[in-house]
């Protein structure tokens, strides 16, 4: 039970009652036997910089941070990691001798979860979408030793701005990418509109949606791509965890391609999280098995 000495975590978001991350969070100290607790504030934006101070005041060690706030959140931090400062988002906060540091977790989640089935050296990814998930994956995944980086959007103009984006940061940050031995600085960066899929996709290795389509409720909203036009060399990854199995996923498995549901990124970027807190590794069979539980 919680004690004089219970170290405090959290998520902070607006709205935070549909997240599963206290119950993976929790479940993780709970097998561990480590005195700790994981609960979430649901932060209103007027209030974000009081929650970072109050975090501070009360000794909290680390918060996750979600919708609204991973990129305004920057403005209330002291520090950041490499990755965080990349991207321009946070979604993990570690605070340590009153200094607040921002990490940015979302996108080594993905790259673990596809690592776990393929290498990404040398292959084409296409991701689908391009706001604030697509953002942190096109950024890592484009430092991962890949090739080829095509980002497909509803919107052409914030396909292009991200594409550009990625380009140009890359280009400013060579000198700190030489650290990262996968990434290759002649990576090819494009992007185009949804109805580029099929022909991007015929020669593409991984396939990864970013976009709300098929999210719960919406679960018989029509995928963004048909068995048709995947083949069974892809790998197809949906960031969305809810429901585990979107239509998209279904639709890849008919075409005999490999499939990564999303609540594979929601653990690694939690694993992730964790590690940057305690230096410990995550138990990643118990929460994945909290993260389930918590769907049923
Ligand atoms: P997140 O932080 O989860 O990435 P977001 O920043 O709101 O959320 O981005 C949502 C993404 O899903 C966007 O790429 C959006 O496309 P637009 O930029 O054109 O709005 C995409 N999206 C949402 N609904 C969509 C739909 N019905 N069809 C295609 N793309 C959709």
């Amino acid at each position: 039970m919680f004690n004089s000495k219970t170290i405090l975590m959290g998520l902070i978001g607006h709205p935070v009652e549909h997240s599963v991350s206290a119950q993976m969070h929790n479940a993780i100290y709970k097998s561990l036997g480590l005195n700790y607790v994981y609960l979430n504030f649901d932060v209103e934006k007027d209030y974000l910089k009081k929650a970072i101070n109050g975090a501070k005041a009360l000794n909290v060690l680390g918060f996750n941070v979600t919708i609204p706030h991973k990129t305004n959140v920057l403005n209330e931090l002291d520090e950041f990691d490499f990755m965080a400062n990349m991207i321009g988002a946070v979604n993990t906060i570690h605070f340590k001798d009153k200094i607040a540091k921002g990490y940015n977790t979302d996108g080594i989640g993905a790259i673990k979860a596809i690592k776990e089935k393929t290498s990404l050296k040398d292959k084409k990814v296409v991701i689908l979408g391009a706001g604030g998930a697509a953002r942190a994956i096109s950024f890592q995944t484009a430092i991962s030793g890949i090739s080829e980086l095509v980002i497909l959007n509803r919107s052409l103009n914030k396909a292009k701005s991200l594409s550009y984006d990625c380009e140009r940061i890359l280009k400013e940050n060579l000198e700190e990418l030489e650290n990262f031995k996968e990434f290759k600085p002649d990576i090819k960066i494009n992007y185009g509109e949804l109805d580029k899929i099929e022909e991007e996709i015929k020669d593409g290795d991984i396939l990864i949606n970013t976009t709300s389509v098929g999210l719960y409720p919406n679960v018989n909203q029509e995928p963004l791509a048909k068995a048709g036009i995947l083949h069974s060399d892809l790998i197809v990854n949906d960031v969305i965890y809810n429901p585990l199995e979107t239509r998209l996923l279904k639709e890849a498995k008919i075409a005999g391609a490999t499939t990564i549901s999303g609540v594979k990124m929601l653990i690694y970027q939690g694993a992730e999280s964790f590690k940057i807190w305690t230096g410990i590794d995550a138990p990643i069979s118990t929460m994945e098995q909290a993260v389930k539980d918590a769907m049923d």
